[in-house]
């Protein structure tokens, strides 16, 4: 079995290992708006729930020589953010968004997605996913050394949007929310092979 030391490996190396091997991941399709107003959209697969009481996600940004990404830029400006979970339907359009855009360009534009205003937060939601969430930014904790750092951006989730026909009561059906999550590089996977384990007693 090969083994690696983290203290030899490339940036780059280490970020292959990791992200190779720590799959499928969710992907957060993360609306913010700019100090402006101005609407953003991005998909992030460093994102995770992480508690449930309250509810709470994560989405972490990679920051290279100090540029900054416009969903982190944007959260950090307005404590706010948007969390759609991204279906078969709307993949293709989810990876458009990955687009680096000028900031202030609206990526709901580029990828020809509808924004759909929220109600307890400013940033919009993906009005074509069948899911989403508002969510207020509680804490960003930064990961790592300069030149390459993650800030981690924490959000408590305020509101839940999840469309009628994929819900019973507050439980998912999983066959019609069809989530993908992302594998390594372009690599993802369906949610379409899914299997129960009875816990013991
Ligand atoms: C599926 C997918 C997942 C991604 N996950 C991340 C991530 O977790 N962290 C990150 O910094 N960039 C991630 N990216 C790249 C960003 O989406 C990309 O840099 C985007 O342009 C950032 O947009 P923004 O500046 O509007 O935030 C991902 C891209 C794709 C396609």
């Amino acid at each position: 079995m090969a083994t690696f030391a983290t203290t030899d490996l490339s940036y780059v190396d280490g970020y292959k290992l990791l992200t190779g091997l720590v799959v499928p991941r969710p992907i957060g399709w993360i609306g913010t708006v700019d100090a402006d107003g101005r609407p953003n959209l991005a998909p992030y697969s460093f994102f995770q729930a992480v508690a449930s009481h309250p509810p709470t996600v994560l989405y972490s940004v990679g920051v290279n020589d100090g540029d900054e990404k416009d969903s982190l830029i944007n959260a950090r400006a307005t404590g706010e953010f948007t969390c759609s979970i991204v279906g078969m339907e709307v993949a293709v359009g989810m990876n458009q968004t990955a687009a680096e855009l000028e900031h202030g360009e609206s990526e709901f534009d580029f990828a020809g997605l509808t924004p759909e205003p929220s109600i307890d937060v400013k940033a919009p939601r993906v009005a074509e996913a069948r899911a989403s969430f508002e969510c207020r930014v509680t804490q960003m904790v930064e990961l790592g050394n300069q030149p390459n750092i993650n800030v981690v951006v924490f959000g408590e989730v305020v509101r839940f949007h999840v469309d009628d026909e994929i819900l019973d009561g507050t439980r998912i059906d999983h066959a019609a929310l069809d989530a993908v999550g992302r594998m390594a590089g372009n690599g993802y996977a369906t949610t379409r092979d899914r299997f129960e384990l009875i816990r013991p007693q």
